[in-house]
């Protein structure tokens, strides 16, 4: 995630563009910059840590310029530092630009570049775009009013990724060029000036008139003027789209609650996380860690530690990184782990998963591990958190905020960082198998198969209409389904205080089952081939005894005795919790809305769980 703005009007654009990004400061802020177009050319003034150094910087007062771009930034490629930050320019300075998103082949790019004569002075993924441009510009011939926008499509044509860019030129002092792929933008229309941000929200005090780009859309802006075209330059007519939203509907980009958006983010979410450590044409990468094959053989054992949701993650993922590294693997809740003198040594890598960061059970565990040797990696969602300051190594899942209390995006984030990380270690291992090379096509194609899991939604509410009174819902699965079940069981609690447990689908028989009566409602995960016919069969004896039943699947099954099914795209096993908690996600929120309840903030929990 990082967050850009842009300017291109009357006014002085650098209190307008420094203004934007601290707006923008929650989708990155590690290091920030501004570029604007001045009498002698561009200028660009960036500085490693929070926008509001940005105001410290020698000069920034004296940016005259009526056209500029800037960026907030979230380290993906490249650690956090002056260098890496954006804006980036092309070697002859004649163009700069900033960027959000991943530029997956940009190892390619950044050879092909090199091949032809241009210099890199960052470790970023962005930096090949605006020498890109600057490639297809000098071999044009034609100097036309379309030259700067030939050579962007040119470069964009050449990207593999996602990427929302904002490109400036000093041949073109009047002009901006803005584009957009699986990458948020959206450009706001002021009395002679545009605006350009990466949310709504960030702009919405200037201006409520929006055209919004759809994937691979140029818009060749002036400063009384907005020209659109195709991915083929063909120009396209965009209607204004007038936003009546308020502040609070703004920051939740009109949905009703943080919760459904959060839900509804987790395409890009997804998508976020895997592009910064993997393009699909190579190994897995983590440039933050430094496992030797030496050490991970060394190992005995992994501990995944957490607390509810982002233990239910490490659940998981524990047969990925078993079934790939063969290295055995427990999950523990952080809670107990710390008080059961678990057998950890030098011999034991310790992982603990937080979206926070300042979960003290998750910390108080850490810190544990540290005194009996055990290296120590986290996983979060927030740079900087407390825990990134206790472990020994820090990866970060690219989910964005999280505001609703209940942890979705998060989660599915955490879910497929893991797989990905079981992925690197099994390739340091020198393990190769068709297992990693179907698993990373499975990766590579989630975000589009989560976009097609929510289509669900309105299935799933029709559901929630009919059973949002019960007093308790039953959550059933084996073998990975089962994690499934239990964080489905713990979503609907905790925003729809709905009593609910889940249990593995094996163990009904040897107790549960006696809680089983006529029209309670039992809700059945399903997507392991292997055991399908086995929960299927678990399910016909709670419908014996009067059960109301929702199968979410992705197999094949006779679904006449179900009340409703629901059917999600297949993928590999491992990650299949990332597609099928979306259901559940909706259940959850869809009964919740019924109930008429306060979903973003259930009561009695806070997002962040400070206390032991
Ligand atoms: C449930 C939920 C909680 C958190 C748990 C750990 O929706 O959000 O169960 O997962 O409190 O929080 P973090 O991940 O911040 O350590």
């Amino acid at each position: 995630m990082c967050g850009i703005v842009g300017y291109i009007g009357t006014k002085k654009a650098s209190p307008i563009l420094i203004n934007g990004l601290i707006r923008l400061e929650y989708r990155g802020y590690d290091s920030a910059g501004i570029s604007t177009i001045e009498n002698d050319g561009l200028s660009v003034m960036k500085d490693k840590g929070r926008v509001k150094n940005l105001y410290n910087l020698e000069g920034i007062d004296d940016l005259e310029g009526t056209v500029g771009i800037a960026h907030t930034r979230w380290a993906t490629h490249g650690k956090p530092s002056k260098e890496n930050s954006h804006p980036h320019m092309d070697n002859s300075k004649t163009f700069s630009c900033v960027h959000n998103g991943i530029i997956e082949n940009y190892n390619e790019l950044r050879n092909f570049l090199t091949d032809n004569g241009y210099t890199f002075y960052s470790q970023t993924d962005t930096e090949v775009v605006p020498n890109l441009i600057h490639y297809y510009y000098s071999k044009d011939t034609k100097n036309d009013d379309l030259k700067f926008l030939r050579a962007v499509k040119s470069a964009c044509n050449d990207l593999k990724g996602s990427f929302a860019l904002e490109i400036i030129c000093k041949e073109y002092p009047d002009n901006m060029i803005v584009v957009r792929k699986d990458s948020p933008l959206v450009i706001g229309k002021g009395e002679d000036e545009n605006y350009i941000s990466s949310d709504i929200p960030a702009i919405l005090s200037f201006t409520r008139d929006f055209y919004l780009l759809n994937d691979l859309e140029f818009a060749l802006l002036s400063r009384n003027e907005a020209k659109f075209f195709d991915k083929d330059l063909n120009p396209i007519k965009k209607a204004i789209k007038n936003i009546e939203w308020d502040a609070s509907s703004a920051e939740k980009d009109g949905f009703e609650d943080y919760m459904l958006k959060e839900i509804y983010e987790q395409p890009n979410a997804i998508r976020e996380t895997i592009g910064a450590k993997f393009n699909g044409n190579s190994k897995c990468e983590f440039d933050e860690l430094n496992f030797s094959k030496e050490y991970l053989q060394s190992l005995n054992k992994i501990y995944i530690v957490a607390c509810g949701t982002a233990m239910h993650a490490g659940l998981s993922a524990r047969s990925t990184i078993e079934k790939l590294c063969k290295i055995p693997t427990e999950v523990d809740i952080a809670s107990e782990f710390r008080y059961r003198d678990p057998l950890v040594d030098e011999k034991t890598l310790c992982i603990f998963i937080s979206q926070s960061g300042e979960t003290a059970d998750t910390i108080a565990a850490l810190k544990l591990c540290k005194e009996k040797k055990a290296k120590t990696l986290t996983i979060t969602n927030v740079i900087g958190s407390s825990i990134t300051r206790e472990a020994d190594y820090s990866i970060y899942t690219h989910a964005g905020p999280e505001i609703a209390v209940a942890s979705t995006k998060a989660y599915t984030s955490q879910v497929v960082l893991l797989n990905i990380l079981a992925i690197y270690f099994a390739e340091i291992l020198g393990i190769n198998s068709n297992m990693i090379l179907e698993l990373k096509k499975s990766i590579l194609e989630l975000p589009k198969k989560i976009e097609e899991t929510l289509k669900v939604s309105e299935k799933v509410k029709d559901f929630a209409k009919k059973v949002y009174n019960e007093k308790d819902i039953f959550f059933l699965g084996r073998g990975i389904d089962e994690v499934v079940a239990r964080e489905g069981s713990l979503k609907l609690k905790e925003i729809s205080y709905i009593h609910s447990e889940s249990y593995a689908a094996g163990e009904l028989k040897h107790g549960p089952i006696a809680l089983i009566e006529k029209d309670i409602t039992v809700i059945g995960i399903m997507t392991d081939s292997k055991l399908v016919e086995k929960t299927v069969s678990n399910l016909q004896e709670v419908i014996t005894r009067g059960a109301k039943t929702m199968v979410i699947t992705n197999q094949d099954i006779d679904s006449s005795s179900f009340e409703f099914v629901i059917n999600i795209p297949s993928t590999h096993t491992f990650v299949s919790p990332i597609l099928s908690i979306i259901p559940l996600q909706l259940f959850s929120y869809y009964i919740a809305k019924e109930k008429g309840l306060d979903v973003d903030k259930p009561r009695n929990l806070a997002k962040s769980v400070t206390v032991e």
